[in-house]
C-alpha cells in the first residue's frame, strides 16, 4: 500500500489502535472512524496530531460514508465484541456488527475504496468439528456474536462477488496485548488474568480451566491487516489468522503468575452460555493466500504485554 489514506474503523479500541501505530510507522495518514463506546480516546492520545477522527457510529450510512470519501483501503475493526454482551443484548450486537459492516462495505462500494479488510472472528467455528480449525469447516456460531461475525463475514465475501469490491475477512483468534481494556464488565480474559495475579486477587475461570484458546498476540493481527491490504489474489478470501496453537485458560493463569512471579488463587463458576469449549486455528490459508506468518508466540506475547503494563505504571 503507498502512503495513502487508510481508515481504521474502531480505531479508538485495542486491535484498532494498535493498527493505527502501525500505519503510522509506515508512513500513511491514517483517519479513525470510533464512537467511543467501548474504545477509549486515551488510546489515541498522544496520536491526536496525526490520526483525523471521525466520532460517528458505524450504524449511521452517512457517518460511515463521510468516514470513507477519499480513502484507499478500509480496515474495519469497529464492532460490540464480547460473547457475553451479545447474549444480554442481541439486538445492538446485530445491529452494529451486522449493519454497521454493511454500512462500511456499501460506502467503501460506492467511494471507489480499493479494498475492505475485516475483522472476522473465530467463535463462527462455535462447538464440534475438528481441531485446528481450517476455514473450510462449516461454521456453527453458538452465540448472537458469533452469528453477526458470520453474517458480516459473508457479506464481505458477497460484495466481492456481487460488487467487484476486494474485501478480506479475517478471522481473529482470541487477541491480547497492549491497550486492550480490563476495565469492562465485557473484559477479555488476558487483561482481567494480568490484573488481578498482579493485584494478588483470586482469577475468575468460568468451567473448570481446561477449555482452550489459540491465544494470539496483536502484533501478529496487524501484521496480518497490512499483508491483507496489499496481497495479490485475496479479494473475496476469509482467512484464520492466530498464533496457531492451543492453550487452556489455566495454563494462561499459570504463566501469567510464573512471569509476574506471583502466586495464582482461582475462584471457578459455571461455564458462561455461548462461549466455545475449544479453539485453535490452521494458519496454513492465511501464509499460502497473504504470507501471513504469526512472528509472536503465546508466552512471548504475554511477556510482552506485562512490560507494557509495568512501564505505564512506573
Ligand atoms: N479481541 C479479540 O480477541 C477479538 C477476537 C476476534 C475478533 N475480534 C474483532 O476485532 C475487532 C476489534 O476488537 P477489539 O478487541 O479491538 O475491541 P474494542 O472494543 O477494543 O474495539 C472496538 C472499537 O469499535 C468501536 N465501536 C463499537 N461500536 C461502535 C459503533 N456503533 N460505531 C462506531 N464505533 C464503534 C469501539 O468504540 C471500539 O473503539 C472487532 O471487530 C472484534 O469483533 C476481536
Amino acid at each position: 500500500m503507498s502512503a495513502a489514506l487508510a481508515l481504521v474503523t474502531g480505531g479508538a479500541g485495542f486491535i484498532g489502535s494498535n493498527l493505527v501505530r502501525a500505519l503510522l510507522e509506515r508512513g500513511h495518514r491514517v483517519r479513525v472512524l470510533d464512537n467511543f463506546s467501548t474504545g477509549l480516546r486515551g488510546n489515541l492520545l498522544e496520536l491526536a496530531d496525526d490520526v483525523e477522527v471521525v466520532e460517528g457510529d458505524l450504524r449511521s450510512y452517512e457517518r460511515v460514508h463521510t468516514a470513507v470519501r477519499g480513502v484507499e483501503v478500509v480496515f474495519h475493526q469497529g464492532a460490540l465484541g464480547s460473547v457475553p454482551r451479545s447474549v444480554q443484548d442481541p439486538l445492538t450486537s446485530s445491529a452494529v456488527n451486522v449493519e454497521g459492516t454493511l454500512n462500511v462495505l456499501l460506502a467503501a462500494r460506492d467511494e471507489g475504496v480499493r479494498r475492505v479488510v475485516a475483522a472476522s472472528s473465530s467463535s463462527v467455528y462455535g462447538d464440534g468439528g475438528t481441531f485446528p480449525r481450517v476455514e473450510s469447516q462449516a461454521a456453527n456460531p453458538i452465540s448472537p456474536y458469533a452469528v453477526a461475525k458470520l453474517a458480516a463475514e459473508r457479506f464481505c465475501v458477497t460484495f466481492w462477488r456481487v460488487y467487484g469490491l476486494e474485501t478480506v475477512a479475517l478471522r481473529y483468534f482470541n487477541v491480547f496485548g497492549p491497550r486492550q481494556d480490563p476495565g469492562s464488565q465485557y473484559a477479555a480474559v488476558v487483561p482481567l488474568f494480568i490484573r488481578a495475579i498482579a493485584a494478588g486477587e483470586p482469577v475468575t475461570i468460568h468451567g473448570d480451566g481446561e477449555q482452550s484458546r489459540d491465544f494470539t498476540y496483536v502484533s501478529n493481527v496487524v501484521d496480518a491487516n497490512l499483508l491483507a491490504a496489499d496481497a495479490d489474489g485475496a479479494a473475496g478470501t476469509v482467512l484464520n489468522v492466530a498464533a496457531g496453537g492451543s492453550e487452556t485458560v489455566s495454563t494462561l493463569a499459570e504463566t501469567i503468575g510464573r512471569l509476574l512471579g506471583k502466586p495464582v488463587s482461582r475462584e471457578h463458576t459455571p461455564p458462561r452460555p455461548g462461549d466455545v469449549l475449544q479453539s485453535w486455528a490452521d494458519v496454513t490459508l492465511a501464509r499460502a493466500t497473504i504470507g501471513y506468518e504469526p512472528s509472536v508466540g503465546f508466552e512471548q506475547g504475554l511477556r510482552l504485554t506485562i512490560d507494557h503494563l509495568e512501564r505505564r505504571a512506573s
